[in-house]
């Protein structure tokens, strides 16, 4: 029985696993992000509760992507429990040092995961990959430019205010031609 289910994949049982954690990690990032939202919205932070919301969809997202590949390629993708989210934050800028520590582990996670790629030769895996490790990119970048903000513009006065306007308006681009 065994030996037949695992003619159904490809996939080692290590890589399988491995990526059923990591549909764990973007539910968790998806909740949080959630969770943020929410903080965000009883704070008074319009602008960065819609961000926030946004980027736990794109989350969301990135656990299907990942969810659809496992099962395409005949392994058992896991829904993840998701438990124990974080309701409250310390601060306003708590919230955007949290959200970028969480992309810069999600990144190293990915980079873990392909490393684990290489070595069993699942270039298969490793090329589905690609599209993560790039969006990476972006994802620290937008983080990284948020919390910038409150160095660049400061939190006393309206501070605070200008930070939350002007969150939704980052805008990475991958391009080096402008
Ligand atoms: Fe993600
Ligand atoms: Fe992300």
């Amino acid at each position: 029985m065994k030996d037949l289910l695992r003619l159904r994949t490809s996939l080692t049982e290590e890589i399988e696993r491995v990526l059923n954690e990591q549909i764990k990690m973007e539910a968790d990032a998806s909740a949080m992000y959630l969770a943020m939202s929410a903080w965000c919205d009883r704070n008074g932070f319009d602008f960065s509760a819609g961000y926030f919301k946004k980027q736990s969809d794109e989350e969301r997202e990135h656990m299907l992507r990942l969810f659809k590949y496992v099962s395409d390629m005949g392994g058992r993708a896991v829904s993840p429990d998701v438990t124990g989210t974080q309701i409250e934050f310390d601060s306003f800028r708590g919230v955007f040092e949290q959200a970028l520590q969480q992309e810069i582990a999600v990144t190293q996670s990915f980079n873990r995961i392909a490393d684990k790629c290489m070595k069993t030769k699942d270039y298969v895996t490793f090329t589905f990959l690609q599209w993560f490790l790039n969006e990476q990119i972006e994802e620290e970048y937008v983080a990284r430019r948020a919390l910038e903000l409150f160095e660049v513009i400061g939190e006393e006065g309206t501070g605070q205010y200008e930070i939350d306007k002007r969150v939704p308006k980052i805008k990475y681009e991958n391009t080096y031609e402008d």
